[in-house]
């Protein structure tokens, strides 16, 4: 056992903790659209202030280990300067898309009772939540290829690229918008 395991089992238990963090966020999302009552969607909360705690935590995590095997053993190889950058996008999109729109819905499902209003449910269910965490699920799992196959960075810049557009897609299937759509455009004569 050395330090550099150590830091490799450290990096591995960050990236095991962001996916549990996004498979929550994922679950949490749906749950609070499908809510029907202000209380029912306070429950789904709670489980997303859990992975405000675990998310930021497992990137820490992630980062510091990733860093010292870097530093010290590694070297700054084009798979992990992609990686790194891919990092920063997976950390920027969580806090933009749910730094806008968490704190108005936090508020008014405190200040709300009863059925959850029309304006609450759209803020709920705004495309770029959905889209948010399967770009970043996507592109999580775009940087564990990367770090298992180690390419040069043509291969490196594709791997992500390819996970990216795996992310857009999966953004613009199945989400509650693309379904109400959906169910519109049949109904219509
Ligand atoms: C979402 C972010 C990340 C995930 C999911 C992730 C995942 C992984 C995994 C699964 C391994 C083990 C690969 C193996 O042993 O074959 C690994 C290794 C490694 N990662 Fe990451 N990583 C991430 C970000 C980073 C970042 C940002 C850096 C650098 C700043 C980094 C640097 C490294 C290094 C140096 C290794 C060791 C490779 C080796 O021993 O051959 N990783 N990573």
């Amino acid at each position: 056992m050395t330090d550099y395991t150590i830091a490799l089992f450290l990096h591995i238990v960050g990236a095991l903790g962001m996916f549990v963090a996004l498979a929550f966020e994922w679950v949490a999302w749906a749950g609070l659209r499908r809510s029907g009552t202000v209380q029912e969607a306070r429950g789904w909360l709670g489980l997303l202030g859990l992975v405000r705690r675990v998310g930021p935590a497992s990137l820490g995590l992630i980062l510091v280990a990733g860093l010292y095997m870097t530093a010290t053993v590694v070297g700054w190889t084009a798979w992990i300067l992609v990686g790194l950058a891919s990092f920063v996008v997976i950390a920027a999109l969580g806090g933009i898309s749910n730094g806008r729109s968490l704190p108005a819905i936090e508020r008014a499902l405190q200040t709300d009772t009863g059925p959850i209003s029309d304006a609450l449910r759209q803020s709920m269910s705004a495309p770029i939540l959905a889209a948010s965490v399967r770009v970043r699920t996507a592109l999580a799992l775009g940087i564990v290829f990367l770090m298992t196959t180690k390419p040069d960075v043509v291969g490196a810049l594709v791997v992500i690229a390819v996970a990216a557009a795996v992310g857009a897609v999966a953004s613009r299937v199945g989400t509650p918008p693309r379904l109400a759509e959906r169910a519109a455009r049949a109904g219509r004569p």
